[in-house]
């Protein structure tokens, strides 16, 4: 029986702290230190990884998703930083020492300055510098590695810097949206080859942002014909490009959308928030439920493992986590007894950290962070986890047993 992978997931911006050669670093510099929101140490994770590590081991993960930064291991262009990839090995080697599988990201929305200078995604002759990074680090961690993830949520990577105007760049152009969509499928295709060609047991992925898309009026047509539009181009376009080259679905669900057409709300127009529905810290509506409606489908359109690479809430009381926790892993597991394939659930987040560009007001860990000091506590959510590992873990084997 294949190991179900338990964990939770971070990435390198959002809680190492000290990352000043990216481009989140220039934005905050020139837009968010306005709002008093500076990465700092930020969880200080760069040099408390082991600590961070060994409580993930004592909360029972067996997996963890990082990303690997690209702007610390190539701060300039063709300037390697040998003493940033010794830093990997050893959170990499710290992993390994707690049988926790790593899973790795290469591109985790932050990229090097110098790439984005050059225009980053938006240039296709650009792409080429990502692979030649790609590749290399790759080829240095080889031995530690399994799962890697090349690009986190392409869409919303678009979505926010190019389209809706709110992350680095802040453009808001269609045409460039879509350019670099199209880019990152080359990118992504192209990455997977080249690292294929390194070790053919590797296992590739994208992590795929899927939202789901509901009709705010059961019988309006066109409501449900913006419903349709929606599902396919946010769920299914990008994947359906690049399906022969993932060897699982990374999924990463956080969203449950009403879609309502009322013309006079302009760009909001399709939005409708539940007055019924839980909701967390940032607004974002609840619906557990929805895991299973989108583990289904991309099952019966893709036919490959899934992995749930990210999936939370934003909660300072830790309450809505603990039941979010549990009724999501309930859908998991339903979806799993009926035969869909997932290999793995990891929470997002592990600690609590920089939320791009709302700074650190929203929680999202297992694990509390006190900014003040580092000092870390261990919320009554990742210790019910801990709690459901054991439960779910048990139940797979006695499956397996049977079987
Ligand atoms: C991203 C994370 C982010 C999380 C919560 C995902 O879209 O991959 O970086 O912190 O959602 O917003």
């Amino acid at each position: 029986m294949q190991e179900f992978l338990f964990g939770a997931a971070l990435s390198a911006h959002q809680a190492e702290g000290g990352n000043i050669h990216n481009q989140w670093y220039e934005f905050e510099q020139k837009v968010l230190s306005k709002h008093n929101i500076k990465s700092g140490k930020s969880t200080n994770h760069y040099e408390l990884y082991e600590e961070d590590f060994e409580l993930a081991r004592q909360l029972g993960h067996n997996a963890h998703r990082l990303s690997i930064e690209w702007a610390r291991i190539e701060p300039e262009e063709g300037k390697i930083d040998f003493q940033e990839i010794q830093h990997y090995r050893k959170v990499l080697k710290s992993l390994k020492e707690k049988n926790i599988k790593p899973v790795i990201t290469l591109f985790h929305f932050s990229l090097p300055l110098w790439f984005c200078k050059k225009g980053g995604f938006l240039h296709k002759k650009n792409i080429s510098r990502f692979i030649e990074y790609s590749k290399f680090i790759v080829g240095e961690l080889k031995d530690d590695l399994e799962y890697i993830i090349t690009i986190n949520e392409p869409q919303v990577y678009a979505y926010q810097g190019y389209l809706l105007g709110k992350w680095p760049p802040q453009k808001r152009k269609y045409f460039a949206y879509v350019k670099i969509v199209k880019n990152l499928v080359k990118a992504h295709k192209w990455a997977y080859s080249e690292l294929k060609a390194i070790n053919p047991n590797f296992k590739i992925s994208i992590a795929k942002n899927n939202q789901i898309f509901v009709p705010a009026r059961k019988n309006h047509p066109i409501d449900n014909a913006i419903t349709n539009y929606f599902d396919y181009t946010w769920n299914y376009h990008f994947l359906n490009k690049i399906h022969k080259q993932l060897d699982f679905i990374g999924l990463n669900y956080y969203f449950y959308r009403g879609v309502k057409f009322t013309p006079t709300l302009a760009r909001k127009f399709y939005q409708f928030h539940y007055p019924t529905c839980r909701k967390t810290d940032m607004d974002w509506e609840v619906f557990p439920k929805g895991i299973y409606i989108l583990l289904n489908e991309l099952q019966k359109r893709y036919r490959l493992p899934i992995m749930i690479t990210e999936n939370g809430v934003a909660d300072d009381t830790d309450k809505l986590r603990q039941d979010v926790i549990t009724e999501t892993l309930e859908w998991v597991f339903k979806a799993k007894k009926e035969e869909v394939n997932i290999i793995g659930y990891l929470h997002w987040s592990l600690l609590d950290n920089m939320e791009w560009n709302e700074g650190f007001k929203y929680r999202f860990g297992l694990v509390k962070v006190d900014y003040n000091n580092y000092t870390r506590s261990i919320r009554p959510s990742a210790l019910l986890y801990k709690q459901l590992i054991d439960k779910y873990t048990e139940q797979m084997a006695k499956t397996a047993k049977r079987k």
